[in-house]
C-alpha cells in the first residue's frame, strides 16, 4: 500500500464518553467484520473490560475505507485506555499515530481527561479532529461542547461532525474527516528499521504478539531484530497485518505500517511498551524518543484466605504478568498471614484490576494489605532505601530524612464546587498551586500533593463533593522531604506486621485510632483481657480493649460473706492475668479483612 494512502490515527476522549462505541461503528462501516459475528465492543475483548465498560489494554485494527472520491485507504486505528493509571501507553499508542479522533459527549462537553489527552496528543504534534457524540440524547448540547472546544482547547470545531456512535448517526462524516485531516504517514522504507512497539499481548500457542509501528525501513519473516533497550534478538516466524478476527500474515512491512510480528517469545517483558525494533545486521543508529520502563506506583501484599493455596496465587500471577509487564511481584511473608507477595501496579485502578482477575479467573479468595507507595528514607550512613512495604522501614535511630512521592493533580470542576474540593485537597496535605478559569463556570485547579493521599479514596470523594461533575487527572512529579512515621498495632503486646502501615506525623494518630476501633469490634472476646495498641516506636498512641469473657464465678455464693465474693474475684483476676501473660491472641481472616478495608 503507498504511504499517501495510509492513515493511522487514534481515538482519544474521556472515560465514557463513546470511545469504545466509536470504534465499533468505524469497524462496521468498513465492514471489518461480518454482521453476525459483531459483538459489541469488539476491542474491548477482556471480559472484565467488557464488564466495567472500561478498556484496559490498547489494540488496534487494520481496515479499509472506500472514501467519496474513489480511492481505497488503509486505516490503522489504534485504540488507546482511558485511565490515568495508564497514561504512559496512552503515550505510545499516540506516539504511533498522525491524528487523533477526539470524541467530546455532548451532553458532558470538555472534561480532565479530554484536556489530559488533547494535550499528549498535542505533544506528539498529531492532527486532532474533534467530533460530538451522543446527539441522540435529549441533554445533548453539541453547539454548548463545540463552543468549549473551541475556548478551552482553542481547536476550531464548530463544523465539526456531530453523531450518535450508539446509533451509528453520521459515522461517514467522521471516516472522511480521518481521510482529508489526518496526514499520511512519511518514513523511507529502504533506511535501517525503526519500529515503535505501543502494545504486546502473551498467546499460549505463538508466544508474544507485538504490536509496533514503523518509523522507516522494512520488517519482513525471517528477518533477525533486536530489541534496543533489552538488547534482546530474535527471529521473525510472522508478520502481518491486525484484523479484528484473527490476524492477516504477510511478507514484509514498511515504513509508515501498522502491524504485529511473533517471534517465540517468551514474556512480554522482553517486549516492553515504547522499546525500538531494529535490524540486528543493520541497526538504526538510535531507538525512537519516549521509551521508560515500566513503573509501579503503588505497592501491597497478597496473601491467599487458605494459606496452602500459596502456590496457586504464584501461578496465577506468573500468568498475568506474562501479559502485563506493569505488574511485579516478589514473593513476602507474614507472621499474621502467612506466605504471599508483595505486588506492584501502576496505580489503584490496575490493582484492583489484577485482584479481582486473580479472584475470578483463578478462584482464589485473597487477603490483600493496606496499599502503599515507594518512600524514600536516607539512612544517617549515606545510603537509600527504598521502602515499599512498612515491614522494611528502618530504625528512626538511623533515619536521617525520609521523602514521599508528590504528584501534580489537575481538577476540573463548575466553578459551585471549588468551595468543596478546596478542603478536602487541603485535609489531604495538597499545595494549592493556581486556579485558571477556563470559561465562564468550569474551572481547573491545580495542586501539588502527597500521592499516599490520593491513592486511597481520594477519586470517589472528590465525585461524591461534586456530585460526579469534577474530574480527576495526576502525574508524578518527584520526591519531597516528608516527616513520615510507622506505626505498628500491638494485640496483647505482640506486633501484627500485616497491620503496620507508614503515614505522615499529622496523619499517623487519627488512622491509628480508627484501626484500633476497627479491630475491637472485629476480634472476638477472649478469656482474657486484650490490649489493642498503636505504636511509633515505643511510644503508644491508641489505645482500645477487648474486654474479657468473665465467667461468673460468684454464682454459687449465695449472700455470704462480703469478703468471700471478693477473694473470689480476686481469684478470677489473678487467673486473668496469667492467662493474658501465656495467650496469644488469634484473629479471625474475616477480621484482617474488615480492617484492612478501612479506608
Ligand atoms: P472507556 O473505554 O472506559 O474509556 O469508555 P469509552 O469512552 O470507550 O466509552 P464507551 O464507548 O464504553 O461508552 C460509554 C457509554 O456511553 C456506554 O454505555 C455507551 O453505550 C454509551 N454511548 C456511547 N455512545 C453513545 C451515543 O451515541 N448515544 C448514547 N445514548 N449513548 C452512547
Amino acid at each position: 500500500f503507498d504511504q499517501s494512502h495510509i492513515r493511522n490515527f487514534s481515538i482519544i476522549a474521556h472515560i465514557d464518553h463513546g470511545k469504545s462505541t466509536l470504534a465499533d461503528r468505524l469497524l462496521e462501516k468498513c465492514d471489518a467484520v461480518p454482521q453476525r459475528e459483531m459483538e459489541n465492543q469488539l476491542l474491548d475483548n477482556m471480559d472484565l473490560e467488557r464488564e466495567r465498560g472500561i478498556t484496559i489494554k490498547s489494540r488496534a485494527v487494520h481496515l479499509f475505507y472506500k472514501a467519496k472520491d474513489g480511492e481505497i485507504y488503509a486505516l490503522n486505528l489504534i485504540d488507546t485506555p482511558g485511565h490515568v493509571d495508564f497514561n504512559y501507553e496512552v503515550s505510545r499508542s499516540l506516539a504511533a499515530c498522525e491524528g487523533a479522533v477526539l470524541v467530546v459527549d455532548a451532553t458532558q462537553g470538555v472534561e480532565a481527561q479530554t484536556l489530559a489527552n488533547t494535550y499528549l496528543a498535542l505533544d506528539h504534534d498529531l492532527e486532532i479532529l474533534p467530533v460530538f457524540n451522543k446527539i441522540d440524547l435529549p441533554a445533548a448540547d453539541p453547539l454548548k461542547a463545540k463552543q468549549e472546544v473551541e475556548d478551552i482547547i482553542g481547536l476550531p470545531a464548530l463544523d465539526a461532525p456531530e453523531i450518535s456512535a450508539k446509533n451509528g448517526v453520521n459515522i461517514d462524516a467522521v471516516l472522511e474527516d480521518i481521510v482529508a485531516g489526518v496526514p499520511a504517514p512519511s518514513g523511507d522504507p529502504n533506511a535501517p528499521l525503526q519500529a515503535l512497539v505501543f502494545d504486546s499481548q502473551y498467546d499460549p500457542y505463538v508466544g508474544v504478539v507485538v504490536y509496533f509501528r514503523i518509523r522507516q525501513g522494512t520488517l519482513r519473516r525471517g528477518q533477525t531484530i533486536r530489541l534496543m533497550a533489552t538488547g534482546a534478538q530474535y527471529t521473525i516466524l510472522e508478520c502481518g497485518y491486525l484484523k479484528p478476527l484473527g490476524n492477516e500474515p504477510t511478507d514484509a512491512l514498511q515504513a509508515g505500517e501498522v502491524g504485529y510480528f511473533t517471534a517465540s517469545i517468551k514474556t512480554v517483558k522482553d517486549t516492553q511498551v515504547g522499546d525500538t525494533v531494529t535490524d540486528a545486521e543493520n541497526p538504526a543508529s538510535e531507538p525512537l524518543p519516549g521509551y521508560r520502563p515500566a513503573q509501579s506506583m503503588v505497592y501491597c501484599g497478597i496473601y491467599t484466605e487458605d494459606g496452602s493455596k500459596y502456590p496457586d496465587l504464584r501461578d496465577a500471577l506468573e500468568k498475568l504478568q506474562l501479559n502485563d509487564a506493569s505488574l511485579t511481584f516478589e514473593p513476602e511473608s507474614s507472621v499474621a498471614l502467612g506466605f504471599g507477595f508483595r505486588c506492584g501496579f501502576l496505580g489503584m485502578l490496575h490493582m484492583e484490576i489484577i485482584q479481582e482477575r486473580l479472584e475470578r479467573e483463578f478462584n482464589l479468595d485473597l487477603v490483600t494489605t493496606l496499599p502503599s507507595v515507594i518512600y524514600h528514607v536516607y539512612k544517617t550512613d549515606g545510603t537509600l532505601v527504598k521502602v515499599d512495604n512498612p515491614h522494611n522501614y528502618p530504625d528512626p535511630a538511623v533515619i536521617e530524612h525520609a521523602e514521599e512521592p508528590y504528584v501534580k493533580v489537575s481538577i476540573i470542576t463548575p466553578n459551585e464546587y471549588v468551595g468543596n474540593i478546596m478542603p478536602m485537597c487541603q485535609d489531604r496535605r495538597g499545595e494549592f498551586k493556581d486556579m485558571q478559569y477556563l470559561d465562564t463556570h468550569l474551572v481547573e485547579l491545580h495542586y501539588q500533593m502527597p500521592l499516599n493521599e490520593i491513592i486511597y479514596d481520594f477519586f470517589d470523594t472528590l465525585k461524591a463533593n461534586t456530585k460526579g461533575y469534577a474530574s480527576l487527572d495526576y502525574e508524578l512529579s518527584g520526591y519531597r522531604p516528608s516527616d513520615l512515621v510507622k506505626v505498628d498495632l500491638l494485640l496483647n503486646g505482640d506486633g501484627v506486621d500485616a497491620l503496620s502501615f507508614i503515614a505522615h506525623k499529622d496523619k499517623a494518630y487519627p488512622r491509628a485510632r480508627r484501626l484500633c476501633e476497627k479491630l475491637k469490634d472485629n476480634i472476638p472476646r477472649q478469656l482474657f483481657e486484650v490490649p489493642i495498641q498503636a505504636a511509633i516506636g515505643g511510644r503508644i498512641i491508641a489505645r482500645e480493649t477487648v474486654k474479657a469473657m468473665r465467667k461468673d464465678v460468684l454464682a454459687k455464693c449465695y449472700g455470704g460473706d462480703i469478703t468471700r465474693k471478693k477473694k473470689l474475684l480476686e481469684k478470677q483476676k489473678e487467673g486473668k492475668k496469667k492467662m493474658r501473660n501465656l495467650g496469644t491472641v488469634q484473629v479471625p481472616t474475616e477480621a484482617f479483612m474488615a480492617v484492612l478495608k478501612l479506608d
